[in-house]
C-alpha cells in the first residue's frame, strides 16, 4: 500500500521569520491520517521546520544536497550535515537545478549514492521532458533515460524507498498543468521503466508524485490516478490554507 504523499517545494522562497509563521499555520490545520505532508524548504529553514513540526507527522526536505562527503566545497551543504538536522527528505536533480546551475544525471546519481551511504533521508528524484521534447514526441525516451542514468548503480530496496516526482518542465510554474490523463501516462511510464531496471517488487513500492502548477482545484483529479502517489506542488505550497487543501484533495 502505497500512502498519498504531497511535498511543497518552496524553492527561493521564506525568510526564516516567514517559514515560521506558515509552520505555526499549517501545524495547527493539519489533520490528516492517511496523507503524508512534507515541506522541502531553503537549508536556512530547515532547522527551525525540524523544530516545529516535532510530533506532528509533518515531513522536512532539503532542495539539494553535495555528492561529496565533506571537503574544500565552498557554499556546499553535505548529507550528513542535513542528517543531523532531522530532515526526512532531499529533492535531487529539480529541473531548476539541472538547467541553472548545470546539474547532470551524473551529478543526480552522486547524490542519490551518497544520501543512502550516509543518510536514512529519502530522496525525492525529480525527472521530466521540456516542452521542445514533448511535441517531438520524445517524452518517454528523455525520462527513460534520466532513470537510467540517475538510478545507475542502486539496488531496489534502494530505489523501492524513494519518491520520483514526474515534472514536465513545461507544466512548471507555467499555470499550464497537464491534464491528469498526460500525467498519468507518463506517472505509469516512470514504473514500467523501474520494473524493467528494478523488478515488479520494487515498482509497486516507489512512490511516483507528479509536479507542475498543481493546485488546490486540480488535486483530486491528479491524485486520483492509478499511478500518481503523489504531488510536489511549488507556488501552492507557499501558503498553508492552500498547501492543505492540496493535502486534503
Ligand atoms: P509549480 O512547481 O507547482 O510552481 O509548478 C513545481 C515544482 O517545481 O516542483
Amino acid at each position: 500500500m502505497r500512502i498519498p504523499f504531497i511535498a511543497g517545494n518552496w524553492k527561493m522562497f521564506k525568510t526564516k521569520r516567514e517559514a515560521l509563521e506558515f509552520a505555526e499555520g499549517f501545524r495547527a490545520v493539519y489533520d490528516n491520517k492517511d496523507v503524508k505532508a512534507a515541506i522541502c524548504a531553503p537549508f536556512t529553514d530547515l532547522q527551525l521546520l525540524v523544530e516545529v513540526f516535532e510530533n506532528t507527522g509533518i515531513g522536512v526536505g532539503a532542495q539539494n544536497v553535495h555528492f561529496e562527503e565533506s571537503g574544500a566545497f565552498t557554499g556546499e551543504i553535505s548529507a550528513a550535515m542535513l542528517a543531523e538536522l532531522g530532515v526526512d527528505y532531499c529533492i535531487v536533480g529539480h529541473s531548476e537545478r539541472r538547467e541553472y546551475f548545470g546539474e547532470t544525471d551524473e551529478t543526480v546519481n552522486l547524490k542519490l549514492k551518497r544520501l543512502f551511504q550516509d543518510t536514512s533521508i529519502t530522496p525525492i528524484l525529480c525527472v521530466g521532458e521540456n516542452l521542445s521534447e514533448r511535441e517531438a514526441g520524445q517524452a518517454e525516451i528523455i525520462v527513460s533515460g534520466q532513470l537510467e542514468k540517475d538510478l545507475s548503480g542502486l539496488d531496489s530496496g534502494q530505489v523501492g524507498r524513494m519518491v520520483i516526482a514526474y515534472e514536465p518542465i513545461w507544466a512548471i510554474g507555467t499555470g499550464r498543468t497537464a491534464t491528469a490523463q498526460q500525467a498519468e501516462e507518463m506517472c505509469a511510464y516512470v514504473r514500467e521503466t523501474v520494473e524493467r531496471l528494478f523488478g515488479n517488487r520494487c515498482a509497486e513500492e516507489v512512490r511516483i508524485q507528479y509536479g507542475g502548477s498543481v493546485k488546490p482545484e486540480n488535486a483530486s483529479e491528479i491524485m486520483n490516478m492509478d499511478n500518481i502517489d503523489g504531488a510536489l506542488v511549488g507556488g501552492a505550497s507557499l501558503i498553508h490554507t492552500k498547501f492543505n487543501e492540496i493535502v486534503n484533495f
